[in-house]
């Protein structure tokens, strides 16, 4: 171990994730426990470690009791990016790079080294300070579940837990009411959610983002149900997804540095096949509900492996790197290497053909 470590920091970017408080127990459990270093908990991401006053130290007191707990103890925002810091400056917003401001502010903090639990964006931007000196070690998390570096991140596995749940519930009525029922679900640009609730909760067609869809495959797949009886159809579809002669659906489009917020697809769709079905149909749209509760084990489990396995790293020197799961083992993986590339559904893999020879449309 570097002699030289003291104190590390932790900070959590981005959305929340189920999981994010068992990361943060086990840094300060094993940064205590294993190596006797002092742990900074930074409220609310990089903007918390360019703005938050006086940072507060973390005991073994302060996460007593949080493995239960979803979102996170230190707070999260999407925004506040230190390379493309959006200020208000007499009624008008300006965009400066405070980049240099948050390296001086880890070294202002004592930090020997700063772990930043994050999703691609939040990891991107650890990494580019990284690259100017700033000691990190990253943790991914989403529940998008889109990240390369790792088999899996924590909080997805919750998050299909809550997506299987609502199918199940929609399951019932859907078959009392002869209804189609469509359910949409969040993943951004990935079709993870989307792909394995609707397989664990018997969806008849499953929409993706990496699978353009045709009207017709859908309203054939809901025809097909009702000659043979079945009086009602599940459909899965991921916010993200889109008609093969159409667009995704914003609610509200991205910034320079902001990404857009994806949402609508469903009720689009419920709209185009209203014109060609006389069933009825109904919506639900899950949103937030799959970032919050309770973690499942799963996500409490590979959470607190992440959470030691990085303090661990910090102690071998791992600095610009981040961990990830290659099952069985956590590994350390080059912070350059693990951003950037987006991991989702392939269309012809063991998923989507399992998918396909079960008789689910897929929408191709
Ligand atoms: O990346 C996680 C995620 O929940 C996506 O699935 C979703 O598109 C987005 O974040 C929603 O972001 P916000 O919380 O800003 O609405």
């Amino acid at each position: 171990m570097p002699r030289s470590v003291r104190r590390i920091g932790v900070l959590t970017g981005g959305g929340d994730a189920p999981g994010l408080n068992a990361v943060i127990r086990a840094v300060v459990r094993t940064a205590g426990n294993q190596y006797g270093w002092e742990v900074m908990g930074i409220e609310d991401g990089f903007e918390g470690l360019l703005f938050q006053r006086q940072p507060r130290l973390l005991t073994t007191e302060d996460v007593r009791g949080i493995l239960p707990r979803g979102g996170t103890i230190l707070g999260t925002t999407n925004r506040g990016n230190p390379f493309a810091y959006q200020l208000k400056v007499g009624g008008k917003t300006e965009v400066r790079d405070l980049s240099r401001d948050a390296l001086a502010r880890i070294r202002e903090l004592g930090l020997d080294a700063l772990i930043v639990i994050g999703g691609d964006g939040s990891l991107s931007i650890a990494l580019e300070l990284h690259q100017l000196g700033a000691p990190i070690v990253g943790i991914p998390k989403t529940i998008d579940n889109d990240l390369s570096a790792t088999d899996i991140t924590f909080g997805f596995d919750t998050a299909l837990h809550t997506a299987t749940d609502a199918l199940d519930k929609l399951h019932t009525t859907a078959e009392s009411h002869h209804r189609v029922m469509i359910l949409e679900v969040m993943g951004r640009n990935a079709g993870w959610i989307a792909m394995e609730a609707g397989l664990a909760g018997g969806a008849d067609a499953i929409l993706i983002p990496e699978i353009p869809y045709r009207l017709a495959c859908i309203r054939e797949s809901i025809e097909r149900r009702e000659a043979a009886g079945r009086k009602f159809s599940l459909v899965v579809v991921a916010e993200g997804a889109k008609p093969r002669d159409g667009a995704q659906v914003y609610q509200e489009q991205g910034g320079p540095t902001t990404p857009g917020r994806l949402g609508g697809i469903a009720n689009q769709l419920a709209e185009s096949l209203r014109q060609s079905i006389p069933q009825e149909i109904r919506v639900t749209v899950l949103g937030h509900l799959q970032r919050g509760g309770s973690p499942t084990p799963f996500d409490r489990i590979l959470g607190t492996r992440f959470g030691a396995a990085a303090v661990r790293l910090i102690a071998e020197g791992g600095i610009g790197q981040m961990v990830g799961l290659h099952t069985p083992h956590i590994v350390p993986v080059s912070l350059a290497e693990a951003v950037g590339k987006l991991k989702r559904v392939p269309p012809d893999g063991e998923l989507a053909r399992t998918a396909r020879g079960l008789g689910i449309c897929l929408g191709d």
